[in-house]
């Protein structure tokens, strides 16, 4: 029943694309899950809404965010988009009902990563940066290695993925919650 509520939820406040987006991460998710040994159903519901609160104004994410008592990093301050995960969370928390703090973890943190984050975490994270509609350069290498079952280069390539195109964007910032995770999991070789 959550996820027909879910899946109309997201319907009605995305754009198709957007939408098409969410529907291919949730299954992407739900495959990724299934093979790796996490719940399965909690990936899928939490690739369905991570986005729901992406098509927001800056401004409006930055007011949300505040009113819920989030408190804003430099970086958020900044670039109020790096909030619409965990805008979102609240949204669906107080909105949809749902209630399973794993989950709503894991739409919090698919913009940046988290430093602890959890498999579930980690899983919506890869799902949403390399599900199947995906085509930029190093989205193929990701799907190769979570294929392969090499889960942690796989996290590791798509933190450098995004490390890289953020440096590489202008009008765009490194966080820096990213720049941790990918250090947490990176094999120095000095
Ligand atoms: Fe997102
Ligand atoms: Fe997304």
């Amino acid at each position: 029943m959550i996820y027909k509520r879910a899946f109309e939820f997201a319907r009605a406040m995305l754009s198709t694309e957007r939408f098409e987006h969410s529907v291919s991460t949730a299954r992407y998710g739900y495959r990724l899950a299934e093979q790796y040994g996490v719940d399965p159903e909690r990936a899928y519901l939490a690739g369905i809404l991570h986005d729901v609160a992406r098509e927001m104004p800056a401004r409006s994410l930055y007011l949300q965010a505040r009113k819920q008592g989030i408190i804003l990093r430099r970086e958020e301050t900044t670039c109020p988009l790096l909030l619409h995960g965990k805008v979102a969370a609240y949204i669906v928390e107080s909105e949809l009902g749902v209630r399973d703090k794993g989950v709503l973890n894991a739409i919090a943190s698919h913009v940046v990563g988290r430093r602890h984050w959890t498999k579930l975490e980690q899983i919506v994270y890869l799902a949403d940066k390399v599900e199947p509609t995906r085509v930029y350069p190093g989205a193929d290498v990701v799907r190769k290695l979570l294929e392969e079952g090499e889960f942690e280069r796989a996290l590791l390539e798509s933190l450098r993925n995004a490390i890289t195109y953020a440096a590489q964007s202008r009008g765009w910032i490194v966080d820096t919650e990213t720049v941790v995770v990918f250090n947490e999991i990176a094999k120095t070789e000095a």
